[in-house]
């Protein structure tokens, strides 16, 4: 089964028909909240989460991660789509575009990330040298297209523990660094899906130039980002439409 998990501006899919809702507790705690099930059109039932909770209560720092993909595995699914709002810090990822990340690097501290606490579990060391699955991001890739999207293939998201925005000089050394993007919440989750040996990728959509960048010289404007998720966000909903059911959402809502 697949899942999806939205972000910021993300808390239903266009076209879901809701099935049912399941809480689900695991040996982590809750996830941010019940899970939801339904069909797009005649698609197969998926999943859907949001992330922050359903009224958006919990911040990225907040979230309990290891809840989230431990209920979602437990519960039978094995590929996630995982959406999220990133600032752009390379000049071509402007507001409103699209990208397929595929690299991260990972700048949270003081988050629970992993699944394998020791104890009398064997150590184990998951490789992350390509910490997106392949065919989730191909699927992805060949969704967009069919709907006409354009997205950026490739692109390295790097991960800051927030809840608070980055100062220009932390996005100008991220971007010595080689992040194209900068989000707060695809690590741990990231690692964790592949902890579990789930196929996972991320669609992102860029709200905001990151600190210091372009429109953001002085500052982040919050109704800036806002606006961009209101007109961009029915573009992602039209990507996820064709991956869970064949059509666009568009033209299946
Ligand atoms: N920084 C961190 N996270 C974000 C940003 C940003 O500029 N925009 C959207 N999510």
């Amino acid at each position: 089964m697949q899942a999806i998990i939205g972000g910021t501006g993300l808390y239903h899919l266009t076209g879901l028909v809701m099935t049912r809702r399941q809480a689900v507790r695991t040996p982590y705690g809750e996830p941010s909240g019940a899970l939801t099930y339904g069909r797009i059109g005649d698609g197969p039932e998926i999943v859907f989460l949001a992330r922050h909770g359903y009224g958006h209560t919990l911040a990225p720092h907040r979230i309990n991660y290891r809840a989230n993909l431990w209920a979602l595995h437990e519960v039978g699914v094995r590929r996630i789509v995982s959406v999220a709002t990133v600032g752009g810090i390379t000049p071509t990822l402007s507001a409103g575009t699209i990208v397929v990340p595929d690299q991260i690097i990972d700048y949270t501290t003081d988050r629970p990330r992993t699944f394998f606490e020791g104890g009398d579990q064997p150590v184990a060391h998951v490789d992350m040298t390509q910490p997106y699955g392949a065919a989730m991001r191909q699927d992805l890739l060949a969704s967009a297209q069919a709907c006409n999207v354009a997205v950026v293939d490739g692109g390295v998201y790097g991960c800051t523990q927030g809840p608070r925005l980055e100062t220009a000089a932390e996005i100008r050394r991220m971007g010595r660094d080689g992040c194209d993007m900068v989000g707060m919440t695809g690590m741990p989750e990231a690692s964790l899906a592949r902890e579990l040996e789930l196929d996972y990728a991320a669609l992102c959509l860029v709200t905001n130039d990151a600190a210091g960048k372009g429109a953001s010289v002085d500052e982040i404007s919050m109704e800036g980002m806002r606006a961009v998720v209101d007109n961009s966000m029915k573009d992602v909903h039209r990507i996820l439409g064709e991956l869970v059911s064949g059509r666009c959402s568009s033209d299946a809502a």
